[in-house]
């Protein structure tokens, strides 16, 4: 057992429970359909499943085990396994990503309290038309009084939980309400499925294309995983740092995948068949996509108010949840690694995460410039969710792979991930997985990348 000033879990449960909240957020309900629709449909969903399954999964598990050997925030976790060496900046890449991610996220997260609100009071009830809450979202995100002062709320509340320490904060709050999220989801894929015209977003959404694969596409679908799953930035190390040494890593990782993935595909089926019953809405709509749809779903619905309120709250939850352990990695670094105490951690880096997001939450309509980059033609968030969460993550995931299976050992990980109730078939699976195809999948994805990059 771990000995020593640093919290831990409560139960297994409560770990499960944790790590799921992480992973679950608006990168299910908000990034996936939006890089669905960006990217083509089924063809992506397919391979984004191929993602999640053969370099998700292992590396979910590589990251809890360093985490659970060595008790560290991913600098330390790093150090520790390496004595003297370079691979903790692999860990330091996470901090920053940490800090990067947590500016935008908070910004997006901002707009679901403004739609809690909005519903709550009626805006939503009875639309005269679709494109009425497509205004109604534009004018939201533009008015820079608005999205900063949702942003500084929703800032707020990430670091109030991550005062509260690791069980009496984050965990209870990640038990709080999630399977009513799930209940409410379903309630409108039920709706959505079934509206007229239904039929052609399920072939958008299920029927794939495979011409559409491309390079692009494929590193799209990685990044998407990375994100969804909490991976590449060593939150799964800091969150299996906090975990007792008699939990199965196995089972625990695949309850957490598994649920994510399903809360993922459950948000596309509540998206895409309602998506192309609407005239106007295109798939490629960009981070503004759930935001239009799901009020014209809700208003579908009877008692959608109450639902569209519900929704929306819970969804700001279960970013809660998942901003909460953005913002626990570079805390966990500040307060391991230099000494600071857990208030200065969080406060420090909770005004700069908030500096850091104030372009991304004035470059939606508020500021010219900050929402089409000069040269780049994107907006501030997009920029900056291109370069956490497309390379960051990836570039991360890749050394996590590399750094388990050519440097720390495959066999030190399958140990601490306690497979001994798991057939040879898994362990040596698990071994090509690690040293071999996460690694040379990642890189020849990032090299293509920037090889297609730099071609005119
Ligand atoms: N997985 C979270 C979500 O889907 C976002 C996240 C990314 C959290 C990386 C931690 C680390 O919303």
């Amino acid at each position: 057992m771990v000995s020593g000033p640093r919290g831990l879990w409560g139960s297994r449960v409560g770990f499960v429970l944790a790590a799921a909240g992480s992973a679950i957020g608006l990168g299910n309900i908000w990034r996936f359909p939006t890089t669905v629709g960006r990217s083509g449909g089924a063809a992506f969903v397919l391979t984004y499943l191929l993602c999640v399954l053969l370099i998700g999964l292992p590396i979910m598990l590589a990251e809890l085990a360093i985490g659970r050997r060595t008790q560290r925030n991913p600098v330390g976790a790093f150090a520790a396994l390496a004595q003297g060496s370079l691979w903790r900046l692999v860990g330091g890449l996470g901090v920053v990503t940490g800090v990067g991610i947590l500016s935008y996220y908070s910004v997006v997260a901002g707009w679901t309290i403004g739609y809690f609100l909005n519903d709550a009071g009626g805006a939503f009830a009875n639309l005269p038309s679709e494109e009425y809450v497509k205004q109604a979202f534009l004018s939201l995100i533009s008015n820079p009084t608005m999205t900063l002062s949702l942003h500084a709320v929703f800032m707020a509340f990430t670091m109030a939980v991550v005062l509260g320490g690791v069980k009496g904060g984050i965990e209870r709050a990640a038990k709080v309400l999630m399977p009513v999220l799930l209940i409410i989801l379903l309630l409108l894929v039920l709706r959505s499925v079934t509206l007229p015209g239904a039929s052609v977003g399920l072939e958008f959404y299920l029927k794939p294309d495979f011409s559409k694969v491309t390079f692009a596409t494929v590193m799209e679908a990685l990044g998407q995983a990375f994100f969804s799953l909490s991976l590449g930035m060593g939150a799964m190390i800091t969150y299996g740092s906090y975990l007792s040494r008699q939990a199965n890593l196995f089972s625990s990782a695949l309850w957490v995948v598994g649920a994510d993935t399903a809360i993922a595909l459950l948000a596309g089926l509540a998206i895409f068949p309602a998506l192309f019953t609407f005239p106007g809405l295109s798939p490629a709509e960009g981070p503004g996509l759930i935001f239009v749809v799901l009020p014209n779903v809700f208003d579908k619905i009877p008692g959608g108010m109450v639902f569209g309120a519900g929704f929306f709250i819970l969804l700001l939850i279960a970013a809660l949840t998942s901003s909460i352990s953005l913002l626990e990695v570079p805390v966990a670094y500040l307060i391991d690694e230099r000494g600071w105490t857990r208030r200065q951690a969080v406060l420090a880096l909770g005004a700069l995460a908030f500096a850091l997001g104030v372009p991304s939450a004035l470059g939606q309509g508020a500021v010219g410039w900050l929402t089409s980059l000069p040269g780049l033609g994107v907006s501030f968030l997009d920029a900056m969710d291109t370069l956490f969460a497309k390379y960051s993550l990836t570039i991360g995931g890749l050394f996590l792979a590399l750094f388990v299976g050519w440097r720390w050992g495959v066999e030190p990980a399958l140990d601490e991930i306690a497979f001994v109730r798991a057939s040879r078939f898994n362990r040596v699976f698990f071994r090509i997985l690690l040293r071999y195809i996460c690694p040379l999948a990642i890189a020849v994805i990032l090299v293509n990348l920037a090889l297609s990059s730099m071609t005119p």
